[in-house]
């Protein structure tokens, strides 16, 4: 969700009210795309190496995702969404991680779009994450595959993604879905994430539309 510093920066409003902005355009940004017909969408709202930033904007970021799961949660459960969590939940104060846990819990039966929360996620340390689980189950008879390391990361019951939406005209990975990413379709915009609107949301949808996907073969596969 790139670009809520540069939006508030030109508005001359402290980043905070920029990560505000993105905030209030989160809840629009889901039903577009629930109404567009996808299932599963994730949200990159805070890595592991965001936490190099100031500590005032990393408190603020904090304390907005407490905010938003008090204020959102009722919503989006009465709307059917099923919220998970993408990334550790170490390093978060027991009062946010209890509110994290406890959102999940309350929408786990839910049927609608699936909402992943990338939250202190690190695409490497997801890796190891996994690499360590799997090391202390080291007497299995049966080698390591691709099915069942992708069954030990975060987004054991995720789909890998379609389409990896950036915004801000970024064109890094940043540590983002690293293994999941293999075939992602990567489309960029250069649109700051609090006016990534209905508009911009086709926009990438028709792109990514138009992509053939081989995933290294020859023969186009949906
Ligand atoms: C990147 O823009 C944005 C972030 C690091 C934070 C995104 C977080 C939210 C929208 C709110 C909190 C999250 C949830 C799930 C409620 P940037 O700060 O790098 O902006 P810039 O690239 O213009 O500097």
């Amino acid at each position: 969700m790139d670009g809520n510093g540069r939006w508030a920066q030109e508005r001359g409003l402290p980043r905070l009210q920029g990560h505000r902005a993105g905030t209030e355009n989160i809840r629009k940004v889901i039903s577009s795309f629930a109404g567009h017909g996808v299932r599963y969408l994730t949200l990159y709202a805070f890595s592991v190496e965001n936490w190099r930033r100031p500590r005032a904007e990393v408190q603020g970021l904090l304390s907005l995702l407490g905010e938003v799961i008090d204020r959102e949660v009722g919503n989006l459960h009465r709307e059917g969404v099923k919220l998970n969590h993408l990334g550790t939940l170490d390093g978060l104060s027991t009062r946010l991680q209890k509110r994290v846990l406890s959102a999940m819990d309350r929408t786990r039966n839910n049927t609608g779009i699936s909402l992943n929360l990338a939250f202190n996620y690190g695409g490497r340390q997801e890796i190891l994450m996994a690499v360590n689980k799997l090391l202390e189950q080291a007497n299995s008879p049966h080698p390591v595959d691709e099915a069942m390391f992708s069954r030990t990361l975060y987004t054991a019951d995720v789909p890998d993604p379609d389409l990896i939406i950036r915004t801000a005209g970024e064109l890094r990975m940043s540590n983002f879905l690293l293994w999941q990413s293999a075939y992602s379709e990567y489309y960029s915009t250069s649109t700051y994430w609090p006016d990534f609107n209905e508009e911009a949301i086709e926009a990438a949808l028709q792109a990514y539309s138009l992509r053939q996907r081989r995933f290294g073969g020859l023969k186009q596969r949906q």
